[in-house]
């Protein structure tokens, strides 16, 4: 589909990748950007890019009922972005609450998002949907285990709603990043991939029609290991446990 004069609704927008999302959908021509997050106040900045094009949207997507207020009928783009990273791993006195927090935003809160805006990109014309997964969707990453479990299941979410929303003409796209350079990724060792850099990477993947993307070196790195022996990427992120 093409970004120039699309319509777009993106969670998470206020900061990190989604903001970046923004400034990339604002380049490539959206005509609309409908940019989501928590707090209006927390959009004043994203807002100001082009306040001409970006409207600004109350939504916390693990409530259904604001998902639903959220649905702008003009919409043909939706970016599933927001997403929830707990610490302490899975023996912790918090790791069930934990993992039922990452749970209900990353994979619940999400489906919520399909579910509502599914039947508005029928509508018009099918369009696409993008859902922000990770390379931890197909390789458990032991220091963010429960995290990686939602990701996971979002990762099944999107090969089922791909199916699912085949004949109404719906791309549907998962992103498998690495590292990226975002308050969610402060701890992580390891080289991480420019916000804007990854936002750029999925729109020209959207505009051709690309159901995954690998938008950086260390995914890319990961998914050539996945093609030969998977255990080997699953050793190598277990080895970042400390000893
Ligand atoms: N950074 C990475 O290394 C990395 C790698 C792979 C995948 N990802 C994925 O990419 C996406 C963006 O991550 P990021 O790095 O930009 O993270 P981030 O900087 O921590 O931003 C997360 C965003 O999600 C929003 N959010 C959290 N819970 C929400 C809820 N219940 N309702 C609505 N919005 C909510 C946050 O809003 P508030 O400001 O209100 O908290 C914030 O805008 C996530 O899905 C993440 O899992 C990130």
């Amino acid at each position: 589909m093409n970004i120039q004069d699309s319509v777009a609704f993106l969670t998470g927008a206020n900061r990190g990748i989604g903001k970046a999302y923004v400034e990339a959908l604002v380049q490539a021509g959206a005509r609309r950007i409908y940019a989501a997050a928590r707090s209006l106040d927390s959009l004043n900045d994203v807002v100001a890019i082009a306040p001409d094009r970006i409207v600004a949207i109350a939504l916390d997507v693990t409530q259904p009922e604001q998902v639903q207020a959220a649905a702008a009928p003009d919409v043909n783009l939706l970016i599933n972005n927001a997403g929830v990273l707990g610490a302490g791993g899975l023996f912790t006195d918090r790791s069930v609450e934990t993992a039922q927090w990452e749970m209900t935003t990353n994979y619940f809160g999400t489906l919520a998002m399909i579910r509502a805006f599914a039947p508005i990109l029928k509508q018009n014309g099918g369009g696409a949907i993008v859902n922000m997964l990770s390379i931890a969707s197909v390789v458990n990453v032991p220091v963010f285990s429960s995290y990686s479990a939602s990701k996971a299941a979002l990762y099944s979410l999107t090969q089922g709603a791909r199916a699912e929303l085949a004949q109404q003409g719906t791309l549907v796209v998962g992103v498998f990043p690495g590292p990226v350079d975002t308050a969610m990724a402060e701890a992580v060792p390891l080289d991480k991939a420019a916000p804007i850099e990854v936002a750029k990477t999925v729109l020209e993947a959207i505009a051709q029609g690309v159901e995954e993307v690998y938008p950086d070196p260390v995914s890319q790195n990961v998914f050539v290991n996945l093609k030969t022996p998977l255990k080997e990427a699953e050793k190598q992120f277990a080895g970042m446990l400390p000893q």
